[in-house]
């Protein structure tokens, strides 16, 4: 049996900081507002020309630096991303570009907050049946660039940045499992409403992202609770089995829920959210880098990571580190 194993990480956030006090004098909110509602401190923001290809590639060389791989030992990339440079060739393809690689297949997957949580699974299916043998797995995002900037209800929620990881082929896990939900019906919570087909128009306005805040909370609360017990059915495992989560960083109350259906004290707990805002498919990479560079994450722990996202679409992996 082949399993992948996550041998490098990575992250990348733009220099750029916004603070919630930078946007105390662009919208009608407060610090106090935005920190008790959501966790959240500061974000960073992509410079003007500064493409969420750019940020991967940052991310990138950092776990492929980590993990001691050149990029020509890389035959699979798969991102996940929601705002790609350009409409094609696809963030993968300009990756694979900037690090000099040619030839091996690159693609990003779609799917809102959840994208690195898909990219991770497809990449380790690919390694699974034998078809790639070291994969480079980012998720990297410029929302900042379908954010409305005068809606306070959702500008302060969000920022731009990128996580990666290579994955390696392994004879044990590595990757014990993942889990990929989607479902369509709640399509009208959390959206960005143009694109190719339908017309592009400037952003802004009625052309951002649209959100019914208080409805995603609770869908995200109960069906992330929900993937927790799935993932733990799966593995014939107990909530006492989970050394670390590692959630998606959208809102601290979000993750609260989750650590709390885990009955995980919060130290055990990755939070990143107050340094970085929610930066959609970049934040499950980039929080699990932050854990493994500061020595918190050993070898043998086992954790959970999961997302949720715009679609509605949800996922998790269970990871012996
Ligand atoms: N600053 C100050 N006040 C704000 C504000 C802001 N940035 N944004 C909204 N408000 C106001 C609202 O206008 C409303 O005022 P009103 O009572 O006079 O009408 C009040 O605050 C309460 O708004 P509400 O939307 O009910 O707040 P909330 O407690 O639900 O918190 C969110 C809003 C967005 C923080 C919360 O719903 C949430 O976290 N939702 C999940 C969002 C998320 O994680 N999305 C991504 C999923 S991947």
């Amino acid at each position: 049996m082949i399993y992948s194993r996550i041998i490098g990480t990575g992250r990348y956030l733009p220099e750029n900081i916004v603070t919630n006090a930078d946007l105390e004098k662009l919208v009608d909110t407060s610090d106090e507002w935005i920190r008790s509602r959501t966790g959240i401190e500061r974000r960073h923001i992509a410079l003007e020309g500064q493409g969420t290809t750019d940020l991967c590639e940052h991310a990138a060389r950092n776990a492929l630096e980590a993990a001691g791989v050149g990029p020509e030992e890389i035959d699979l990339i798969v991102v996940g991303t929601t705002t790609p440079d350009q409409v094609f060739p696809n963030v993968g393809v300009l990756l694979q570009s900037r690090l000099g690689m040619h030839g091996c297949p690159a693609f990003s997957v779609e799917a809102a907050c959840t994208g690195f949580l898909y990219a991770l699974s497809v990449a380790d299916k690919f390694i699974q049946s034998g078809s790639a043998r070291t994969a480079l797995v980012v998720g990297g995002e410029t929302i900042s660039r379908i954010t409305d900037w005068t809606d306070r209800t959702t500008a302060v929620l969000f920022g731009d940045g990128a996580g990666a990881v290579v994955l390696r082929a392994d004879s044990a896990p590595g990757l014990v499992s993942t889990h990929l939900h989607a479902d369509g019906q709640y399509k009208d919570l959390l959206y960005f409403p143009t694109g190719v087909s339908l017309g592009m128009q400037p952003v802004g306005g009625a052309n951002s992202i649209q959100m019914k805040g208080n409805e995603v909370f609770k869908v995200a609360v109960n069906t992330l609770g929900r993937i927790v017990d799935e993932t733990l059915l799966a593995n014939g495992l107990q909530k006492k089995d989970i050394d670390w989560l590692i959630p998606h960083q959208a809102n601290i109350r979000i993750i609260q829920a989750t650590a709390k259906k885990l009955e995980l004290p919060m130290e055990r707990v990755i939070l990143t959210v107050q340094d970085h805002g929610n930066t959609s498919a970049a934040s499950v990479p980039m929080a699990l880098d932050v854990a493994v560079r500061d020595g918190r994450i050993k070898s043998g722990d086992l954790l959970l990571l999961e997302a949720f996202g715009g679609g509605f679409t949800w996922g998790s992996a269970l990871v012996r580190w």
